[in-house]
C-alpha cells in the first residue's frame, strides 16, 4: 500500500489543462492492440482517461497510480473499471496480465530496474508491455533554462531536485532485456507538444515541475519563472502558445521465459 502523503497531483487541473496527455496516449493504445477479455494492468493511468479507452474495447483493465487524488479522480469518473492506488516499484502482482501498458508515466519513477522487475513479474507467460513515457532529452531547452537560472540566483542545483528519468533507447532497453525481456519495438522521437495560451510554459511548470524549485522560496521561484518565459519567448512561443520540446521513448518487450521469477 501506498503512503497518502506529499500528494503533489492536482487530478481536476491535470483534467482541466493537461488533457493532451491523454489524448496522445491513444495512438498508444492502437500499438497495445488490446483484445476482448484480456486482462490489462494500466501503470499510472492518471485519471483513467486510457484504461476506460481500453475497457471500450472489451478488455478486462485494472489502472493503477501512485497518487490518491489521481485514482479518486477516476473512480469518479468511470465507476466500472477498477483503479488502486500502487507504486510501480512496489507492484505484487504476480503472472496476472496479458498486458502492461504504461503512458507518460515511467519518466517519474526511479529506481526504473525496480519498476521493470515488478512489471515483468507481473505478466503471464507471453504477455506484452508497452509504454511511452520521455525519453533523452525530453523538455530539455526548458529544464536546461531553469536549472540555469536558479545556479544564476548564486543557488546550487542538487540531482535529486530533478524528478525525472529519461533514458535513451540503448539505456532503457538494456535494462530490459535484463529484467528479462525480448524487446521487440524501439523508438526515440521528437514530439513538440502545444502548451494552450500566454500562461502555457508557467502552468506546465507549476503543474510538473515543482521538485525543481525544491529549497526555494515561492517569490524567488515566481521571478525565475518569469525570466524562464522571457528567455524561452523567442525558441518555444509562436502563434499565441508556447510548444514543449518533448522527446519521446516508445517500446515494446514481450516476456517469453519465467527466468526471473
Ligand atoms: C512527459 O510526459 O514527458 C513529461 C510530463 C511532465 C513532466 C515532464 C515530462
Amino acid at each position: 500500500m501506498v503512503k497518502a502523503v506529499n500528494d503533489q497531483w492536482n487530478a481536476n487541473l491535470y483534467d482541466q489543462s493537461h488533457s493532451f496527455v491523454s489524448r496522445y496516449g491513444k495512438d498508444l493504445v492502437q500499438l497495445l492492440a488490446p483484445r476482448e477479455k484480456e486482462k490489462i494492468l494500466d501503470l499510472g493511468c492518471g485519471t483513467g482517461d486510457l484504461a476506460y479507452k481500453i475497457w471500450t474495447l472489451g478488455a478486462n483493465v485494472t489502472g493503477v497510480d501512485k497518487s490518491i487524488n489521481m485514482v479518486e479522480q477516476a473512480r469518479s469518473k468511470y465507476e466500472d473499471i477498477t483503479f488502486d492506488v500502487k507504486d510501480a516499484t512496489e507492484l505484487e502482482y504476480k503472472e496476472e496480465f496479458d498486458a502492461v501498458f504504461s503512458n507518460a508515466t515511467l519518466h517519474w519513477v526511479k529506481p526504473p530496474e525496480k519498476a521493470l522487475y515488478c512489471i515483468y513479474r507481473s505478466l503471464k507467460h507471453d504477455g506484452r508491455f508497452v509504454a511511452e513515457f520521455g525519453g533523452k532529452g525530453n523538455v530539455q531547452t526548458i529544464t536546461n533554462e531553469i536549472i540555469s537560472e536558479i545556479q544564476a540566483e548564486g543557488m546550487e542545483f542538487k540531482e535529486i531536485q530533478f524528478p525525472w528519468f529519461y533514458p535513451s533507447i540503448g539505456e532503457y532497453t538494456t535494462l530490459m532485456e535484463i529484467a528479462g525481456f525480448r524487446v521487440t519495438y524501439a523508438e526515440h522521437y521528437n514530439r513538440p507538444t502545444k502548451l494552450d495560451g500566454e500562461q502555457g510554459l508557467k502552468n506546465w511548470i507549476k503543474m510538473f515541475g515543482g521538485q525543481l524549485f525544491s529549497g526555494i522560496d515561492e517569490q524567488q521561484k515566481q521571478d525565475i519563472i518569469s525570466r524562464v518565459e522571457n528567455n524561452l519567448r523567442e525558441v518555444l512561443f509562436t502563434e499565441g502558445n508556447w510548444h514543449a520540446d518533448y522527446k519521446r521513448i516508445r517500446v515494446v518487450g514481450k516476456k517469453e521465459a519465467n527466468i526471473n521469477l
